[in-house]
């Protein structure tokens, strides 16, 4: 198996979290041990309110903060609106853009996705860019088609593609407690990086990562983390307890 990129663990909160739940934020940076930090980088998205706390929570401990949707513009007249300059100027390094819960909520198509990837490249934040099929999808056997549809008017093919992350969260998937077979999840993976280097290119191709999100918990990310072409994960309800999301950390394979 070729060497695999230090594994991607990054916690997506939604619309979770009150100034009280920074104690979760200080117990996973002291968790996040030299140990730990060889097998993964570790990143939590808490909701826009809490990064700036969750920063200055995180500061010293290699933790990173993140957050979870960004305006396309830098500044302006967008009632109610976060940029990614504002959200760098916070702390984030990250920024969380496409996700199905915007993509169904708040109508965002693959282009708006783009759009939100730029910004965050232009802020220099990293931006993960999901995708997945619905259950209809999977059932019509269209998985692949609207993977690379979503991945084709989501990606920029301008970016850099070390700093560009997608995750492949399947809408069925997202807090079910369902989750593919491990066949499916490995295949629908290289095929988000055969489609990747034909976007990006090949070159960085070894460093670029692709996240695995839906349901992952401590009892299932050992054999999903060790997947090839799986680069990390994208938790959800698992990312809100330090516990939980540390083991789900640990569970990530030893570099080789
Ligand atoms: P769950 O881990 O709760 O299924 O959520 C996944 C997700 O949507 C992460 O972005």
């Amino acid at each position: 198996m070729p060497a695999k990129p230090r594994s991607l663990i990054v916690g997506n909160w939604k619309m979770n979290g009150l100034r009280s739940s920074l104690v979760e934020i200080a117990h996973m940076a002291r968790g996040y041990d030299s140990k730990l930090r060889r097998a993964c980088e570790f990143i939590v998205c808490p909701p826009a309110t809490l990064v700036y706390f969750a920063a200055k929570e995180a500061l010293g401990s290699h933790i990173g903060i993140g957050a979870q949707d960004c305006h396309i513009e830098a500044s302006g007249a967008f009632t109610g609106e976060v940029s990614a300059e504002m959200l760098a100027d916070s702390g984030a390094t990250t920024v969380i853009v496409g996700h199905s819960e915007r993509r169904s909520y708040s109508a965002e198509t693959d282009g708006d996705v783009k759009s939100k990837a730029l910004a965050a490249l232009r802020a220099g934040l990293m931006p993960i860019i999901c995708v997945g099929e619905t259950n209809s999808d999977r059932e019509g056997g269209h998985t692949l088609a609207v993977i690379k549809r979503q991945l084709s008017g989501s990606v920029p093919g301008s970016a850099d593609s070390e700093t560009l992350v997608v995750a492949y969260e399947p809408i069925w998937a997202i807090g079910t407690g369902l989750t593919p077979t491990l066949a499916d999840i490995a295949e629908v993976h290289r095929f988000i990086h055969r489609e990747l280097n034909a976007i990006l290119g090949s070159h960085g191709a070894a460093l670029r990562r692709v996240l695995y999100g839906g349901s992952v918990k401590p009892s299932n990310a050992r054999e999903i983390l060790a997947l090839e072409h799986v680069d990390g994960a994208l938790v959800g309800g698992a990312s809100l307890k330090a516990e939980d999301f540390l083991a789900i950390a640990r569970a990530a394979p030893a570099p080789h």
